[in-house]
């Protein structure tokens, strides 16, 4: 008997020490945008902009990647009158409260618009939480806008409804940047909260307050 659990030991300890040890989760340097890049002007674009509910498996470029994330919520002017740098959407009274997070089929991260950077917060494909419609969890890219209403000043109803309108302009900037480059995206409210905030290791005071997929248009 204790030879056999000698040998389950030493089996177990041989297959812990053998397994390859698991990638850890990096930080994803995003890709300045290009500003020299061809594309359609705003008018075209906003005559292209459409929600899509198909998406290629394939990965999105970095860049495609980088241009969606600056386009939500980047740093576009490093100064406003406040002080604090710009930002390519909108905020009232410029509260700048309004978190990115990207679920990818390698994890959860963060974006941090003060380095262009995407910080990782969970490790793994999570996307089937990002959405309950088919389309989503195959998507590269499933983008949520959060508000953090801790920075959010007046009351509860107010920086309820200030977050949302705040949002609208995020989405809005991906949907024509979409438009322009030729990628499909929609935006979604048909996700559940409660399975993303332990995700993004959000509290109660951050309200998830719309998805947004991502992705190539699947192959003719
Ligand atoms: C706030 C908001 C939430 C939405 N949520 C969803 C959603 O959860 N699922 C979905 O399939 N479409 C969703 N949509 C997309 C709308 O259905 C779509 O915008 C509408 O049908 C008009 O189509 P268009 O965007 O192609 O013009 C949402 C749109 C908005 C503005």
């Amino acid at each position: 008997m204790p030879t056999k659990l000698f040998a389950l030991a030493l089996s177990l300890a041989l297959l812990t020490w053998s397994a390859p040890a698991r990638a850890e989760l990096k930080a994803i340097q995003l890709a300045p945008p290009d500003f020299n890049a061809q594309g359609l002007t705003v008018i075209q674009a906003l005559k292209n902009r459409k929600s899509d509910r198909v998406f290629a498996e394939r990965e999105l470029s970095l860049q495609h990647l980088s241009e969606v994330i600056w386009a939500a919520g980047g740093i576009n002017r490093p100064e406003t009158p406040g002080g604090s740098p710009g930002r390519t959407s909108p905020t009232a009274r410029n509260q700048q409260a309004i978190d990115i997070f990207a679920l990818t089929k390698d994890g959860v991260y963060k974006y941090d618009p003060s380095t262009h950077e995407l910080r990782p917060v969970t490790e793994g494909d999570h996307r089937a939480a990002a959405g309950t419609q088919d389309f989503v969890a195959g998507a590269p890219l499933n983008l949520f806008y959060v508000a953090d209403l801790a920075k959010f000043r007046g009351s509860d109803e107010e920086k309820k409804r200030v977050a949302a309108l705040d949002v609208g302009h995020f989405s809005e900037n991906v949907y024509l940047y979409c438009a322009s480059v030729g990628l499909n995206n929609i935006v979604r409210i048909n996700f559940a909260p409660e399975a993303l905030a332990p995700l993004f290791k959000t509290d109660e005071n951050h309200l998830i307050l719309m998805g947004h997929t991502v992705g190539y248009p699947p192959a003719e």
